[in-house]
């Protein structure tokens, strides 16, 4: 079968590194379509992939919280994009749609040249996290276009189906990391990461994710002020458009007077081998995290976690077994957890192997490739 991923960013989030995983895992043959340039193109073609970017024709201003004027403003750059994606679906079985303006933009280019379409929603389709005009359109795109949608957790399914998504369109197959990277990293690399860190003056608490509001770096930051002597590291960057938000924290860390024991480390390649230097690992997303790859490879790590209790954590995280859980947003709740585990090394210990375990066993990167790949054969074979 011949699948045409498409994907609006070129930027590497957890949705891009799910497509780089899909596409050069599949048994199907692949092509990959962007709306932009960047790292995730570069990986892909030094996998061997077919990518081409196709640039919007003026700007595309419909963000999260836009309404209908913003979509309406949009229109002509979108519909030469639709153009040119109907062209090149010409050659494909299948459209993949990675994010949400590919999906639109796939959707609407199915008037042109009918194929199959698949929609892998990656994003909780919720007030919180996305404005009620864009919410209701893709719900309603979904409905009318997609032969199959793929959502990354239950909670992401229930989401889409409670706007009014069909129920039977969807397939949940959860986010699967490839232990491999986290399995080999050298003791050496390991300690001289946490030398370089200053673990020698405090334990050191990571929190690993693109910087935005809604990932809640800032509460991972009013945590750490209420842990004595312990070091913040905090990895990522601002991928989509939220740069504001990474001054804001620098700031935050200033004023609660954290600046010698926070560490900016900006995105890095290297999280395997970070996450596995850390002696616990922090996710603070405020909002209802759809899926939480971040958390998975924390397991993996063999690290304690410590995740906000909402969305697709609840689907990987058994509390105080596999990691533990806090309620989202509540900064002493979460400090309360970091200071119990640190107080608790034989704790620790259990519970991170028995998340190791778990997380190897449940969210291996073959059954995921798997189970994608099965929803694509069987587009053909029912005929649906
Ligand atoms: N990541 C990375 N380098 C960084 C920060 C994050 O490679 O500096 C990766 C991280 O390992 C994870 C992904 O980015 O695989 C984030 O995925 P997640 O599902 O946690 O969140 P998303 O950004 O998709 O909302
Ligand atoms: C999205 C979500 C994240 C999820 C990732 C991969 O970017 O924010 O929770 O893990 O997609 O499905």
């Amino acid at each position: 079968m011949r699948v045409l991923f498409v994907d609006q960013s070129a930027e590497l989030g957890g949705a891009e590194i799910s497509l780089l995983q899909h596409v050069t895992g599949s048994s199907h043959q692949s092509a990959v379509l962007l709306f932009e340039d960047g790292p995730l193109a570069e990986r892909l073609a030094q996998a061997g992939i077919a990518v081409e970017t196709l640039r919007a024709a003026g700007p595309i201003n419909v963000r999260r919280e836009s309404g209908f004027l913003a979509a309406l403003k949009a229109a002509p750059a979108v519909l030469a994009l639709v153009a040119a994606v109907a062209r090149r679906a010409r050659g494909f079985d299948v459209v993949y749609a990675n994010s949400q303006k590919a999906f639109v933009v796939s959707a609407l280019s199915m008037f042109l040249a009918r194929r199959k379409l698949v929609w892998h929603l990656h994003d909780i389709l919720t007030a919180a996290h996305f404005g009620r005009f864009l919410r209701w359109s893709v719900m309603r795109l979904g409905n009318g276009r997609a032969d199959r949608v793929i959502a990354n957790s239950d909670a992401t399914a229930a989401a889409f189906v409670a706007l009014g998504g069909r129920r039977q369109l969807v397939s949940v197959v959860r986010q699967g990391v490839d232990e491999a990277p986290f399995a080999a990293v050298p003791a050496a690399k390991i300690a001289a990461l946490r030398a370089e860190l200053g673990a020698d003056r405090g334990p050191l608490i990571g929190v690993f994710g693109r910087l935005a509001a809604w990932k809640g770096q800032t509460v991972f930051l009013e945590a750490l002020a209420q842990v004595p002597g312990a070091i913040g590291v905090i990895v990522g960057e601002a991928l989509f458009g939220e740069q504001a938000c990474a001054e804001t924290l620098r700031g935050h860390a200033a004023r609660l007077g954290l600046r010698d024991r926070v560490k900016f480390l900006g995105f890095r390649e290297d999280v395997p081998a970070l996450m596995r230097a850390m002696d616990i690992i922090v996710h603070s997303s405020v909002a209802p995290e759809p899926f939480g790859r971040v958390v998975v490879e924390g397991m993996m790590a063999g690290r304690p976690v410590i995740a906000a209790a909402a969305g697709g954590v609840l689907e990987i995280v058994n509390d105080g077994v596999t990691g533990f859980l806090y309620e989202p947003g509540n900064a002493g709740a979460l400090a309360a957890k970091v200071n119990t585990v640190l107080a608790s090394p034989e704790l620790a210990a259990r519970v991170a192997e028995a998340g190791k375990v778990d997380a190897r066993l449940k969210f291996s990167s073959a059954a995921s490739i798997y189970r994608v790949d099965a929803v694509l054969s069987a587009l053909t074979l029912t005929g649906g």
